[in-house]
């Protein structure tokens, strides 16, 4: 049986780091690609070398060009200057809308049946952007955000309540910046037990702040942006492709009509499996919590009128 094929296409921290986990787990056949002349072979062959170590039977290669990718399953879209501590995700649009166009023109020539694993920032633009110029069935168009966010909210949260993160539910949905994700703690649980049950009104306020800058807290400390998280991310929905797992993760996607919006990519909870996008989850959220999306959904607009599609 073919093993299933992922593409990551920029192959800097975000993507060594996605390659790493899921190496690891032995999801997928990988292929790295990178402008960068022969750092994604460099990389790949490290990999490689580690694998007997892992007991991994995974091919792992490198690539300055698109050849090696055809056919992949799944292509992850990282490529993109990312930002730097200060600067918000939004203000990367320009130079990077050139880019992902570029790089979806090439992919979806390469892998017409592949789902795309949108990443680059600003990720709901770019989402948007790469859903457009693909031309593929929305289901196969997937923005990073909320699996991202949301696992920074769940690792707040386990730290508050001082429990097992294994325990903790959580999501945040809405636009992927600092201002307008929308952390959901009235849905959030701690193996069942609602989160206002353990933390205190205040400390949940703390965490949701933390939360939106979840990323810059790392950006600033750093000196440029989180690898980790988002590598695991991505992974996790890699994983849920390939293995057809069904779960459920909020992440971008293009709305037509859900939650009353159409013509957007934003943050929402969907059923992840082969055929990407299953289900699109629509939430009972309260007059605040639909407030904060609408606010972020229009946020995301604004982006996308600098888009010229
Ligand atoms: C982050 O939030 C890079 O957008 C990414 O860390």
């Amino acid at each position: 049986m073919r093993r299933p094929k992922v593409s990551i296409v920029g192959a800097g921290m975000v993507g060594h780091t996605t390659a790493h986990w899921l190496a690891a787990e032995e999801v997928a056949d990988l292929v790295l690609v990178d402008i960068i002349e022969k750092m994604p072979m460099g990389k790949a062959l490290d990999l490689t070398q580690a694998a007997p170590i892992r007991g991994v039977d995974v091919r792992i290669t490198g690539s300055n060009g698109y050849e090696e990718t055809a056919d992949s399953d799944v292509v992850v879209i990282i490529a993109g200057v990312a930002r730097k501590p200060g600067m918000t995700r939004e203000q990367l649009l320009d130079t990077n809308a050139g880019i992902v166009r570029g790089v979806v023109e090439q992919v979806s020539r390469h892998s017409p049946q592949a789902t795309l694993l949108v990443v680059t920032n600003p990720l709901d633009a770019m989402t948007y952007l790469t859903y457009k110029v693909a031309g593929f069935p929305r289901q196969r168009v997937i923005g990073e955000s909320g699996a991202l966010d949301s696992t920074r909210f769940r690792a707040f949260i386990a730290m508050e309540a001082g429990v097992s993160v294994e325990d903790v539910h959580g999501m945040v949905i809405g636009a992927h910046t600092d201002k307008d994700m929308v952390p959901l703690p009235r849905f959030a649980h701690v193996g069942g037990v609602p989160l206002a049950h353990l933390v205190p009104a205040d400390r949940i306020e703390s965490i949701v702040a933390r939360t939106r800058r979840g990323g810059a807290e790392i950006t600033e400390l750093m000196g440029s942006s989180a690898f980790f998280a988002p590598g695991a991310a991505i992974a996790q929905m890699v994983e849920a492709i390939v293995r057809d797992k069904k779960r459920l993760i909020p992440c971008s996607v293009y709305l037509d009509g859900e939650y009353g919006q159409r013509d957007v990519c934003i943050g929402v909870p969907i059923v992840l499996g082969r055929d990407g996008v299953e289900r699109i989850i629509e939430l009972p959220l309260d007059a605040r919590e639909r407030a904060a999306f609408g606010a972020s959904v229009g946020a995301v607009r604004e982006q996308l009128g600098s888009l010229k599609l």
